[in-house]
């Protein structure tokens, strides 16, 4: 069959390499790609927020099945606008429903959610400006540090943790000011909770699912989660405190919960659902909902699939999953993100990499994220540039490997965490 896959970073890079590789698949397009998926597919030149256009796109190259990458799409209703549209009602898109992409779109919809089906989530209380004073008073039944969540989809800059209460008090007053615009009327104040985090990534067809590996993603700029946050600067998979007991109360008191919830709240949901979890002395907690992959999750997730990718979507079309199996890679993957130097803040683009030469003797993965083409040359197109992704018997020997291949790749301002997985 042919399938579109929509998105441009390492994520996308990495659900292309490993879509490529199903017998299933004919042709392979990704929508707009980048200068990576290119090296498995055909990078077609649309925006993944584009429908009318994805629409004519897919009738005209007879696509089957439309896998989403990241959330705006969903957000924005691709699977509704696909379903409801006769000519593409035909056609499978992997992602759910606009009323499922709320579970991401709004923290305020989320959080509701979680309270109805009785999920654990830390205490919360939404507020608008008009309910300033009872988010205020809120506030001062809290312990510090306090957490203030834009309800709306802020390119992950929507969160702020605040040391002392009338720093809270007054970062409240912004963000329901309109310092996030119209994601930030409505605001989830929250209780902070402490622990180590993991992402767990549920595969869905609506009834049915399948937990695929734990990793963990490690957010700051700087070596020992200090500085501004990222994209995301590397991961690791799989998670040793994500262990079969921890796993089991995930199932039953997260993931069933939330998949029957969605059900008994009649929202269609056939796609990923990302599990952002806090251990909170030995129970997860959840701190947020995503309706895609993460990234840099993806890329180390990616290489511990064993199972083809496309068949469990097939699965996830026909509400069959539960016939699908999916096998894990027993070793250990870890992905190492370069990045241009001064991300996240301002930064340089267009610089000239070199090393894939000596990077592709070795079995390290590299997965694009904002690299371009210019001539001959391939160059730096963003902040996240490249994955560079290894497998190994243990974390230690998987991050070498990954170090070793990051240092081959070189471009001006190149820059890298060395210590990723530090806290496991
Ligand atoms: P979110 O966008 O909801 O994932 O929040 C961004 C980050 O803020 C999370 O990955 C956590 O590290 C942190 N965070 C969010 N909510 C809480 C909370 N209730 N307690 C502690 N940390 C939190
Ligand atoms: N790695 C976290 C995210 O994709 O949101």
């Amino acid at each position: 069959m042919n399938i579109l896959l929509l998105g441009s970073g390492g994520r996308e890079h990495a659900l292309a390499w490993k879509i490529a590789q199903s017998p299933r698949v004919e042709k392979l397009y990704i929508a707009p790609g980048n200068a990576g998926t290119r090296l498995v597919g055909e990078n077609v030149d649309l925006k993944a927020t584009d429908f009318p256009a994805l629409k004519q796109f897919a009738l005209q190259h007879d696509v089957h099945m439309v896998v989403v990458g990241p959330e705006d799409p969903l957000v924005h209703g691709i699977y509704d606008d696909f379903r409801d549209d006769p000519q593409t009602a035909h056609i499978a898109v992997i992602g759910p429903t606009r009323a499922g992409a709320q579970l991401e779109g709004s923290k305020e919809f989320a959080k509701g959610f979680m309270m109805r089906h009785h999920i654990p989530t830390a205490r919360y209380k939404s507020v608008t400006a008009d309910t300033l004073e009872e988010g205020i008073a809120f506030l001062e039944t809290l312990p510090a540090p306090y957490v203030l969540k834009a309800d709306g989809l802020c390119a992950g800059k929507g969160v702020l943790i605040l040391p002392t209460l009338d720093e809270a008090k007054r970062e409240l007053r912004e963000m329901l000011g309109g310092m996030f615009g119209q994601a930030s009327a409505t605001v989830v104040i929250e209780e902070f909770l402490s622990g180590i985090e993991c992402s767990v990534f549920v595969l869905t067809d609506g009834s049915h699912y399948q937990v695929l590996p734990v990793a963990k993603d490690y957010k700051r700029i700087g070596e020992g989660d200090t500085g501004l946050n990222t994209g995301g600067m590397g991961s690791v998979t799989p998670v040793p405190f994500a262990d079969e007991a921890f796993m089991e109360k995930v199932r039953t008191r997260i993931i069933e919960p939330t998949i029957h919830g969605l059900q008994a709240e009649g929202i269609l949901y056939k796609g990923f659902i990302f599990l952002g979890l806090i251990n909170v002395g030995g129970n997860p907690m959840v701190i947020e909902y995503n309706v895609r992959m993460g990234d840099p999750e993806t890329e180390s997730v990616m290489l511990r699939l064993k199972s083809d990718l496309v068949e469990l979507l097939e699965g996830v079309r026909d509400g069959n999953l539960d016939t699908k199996t999916l096998e894990t890679d027993p070793r250990t993957a870890a992905c190492v993100m370069l990045v241009s130097g001064g991300y996240p803040e301002a930064y340089e683009k267009g610089k000239v990499m070199t090393g894939f030469d000596r990077a592709a003797q070795t079995d390290s993965i590299l997965f694009h994220a904002g690299t371009a083409l210019k001539g001959e040359d391939t160059v730096t197109a963003g902040g996240r540039v490249l994955a560079v992704c290894s497998y190994g018997d243990t974390r230690e020997e998987a991050l070498q490997k990954s170090y070793r291949v990051a240092q081959m790749i070189e471009f001006e301002g190149r820059y890298f965490r060395r210590d990723i997985g530090f806290d496991l």
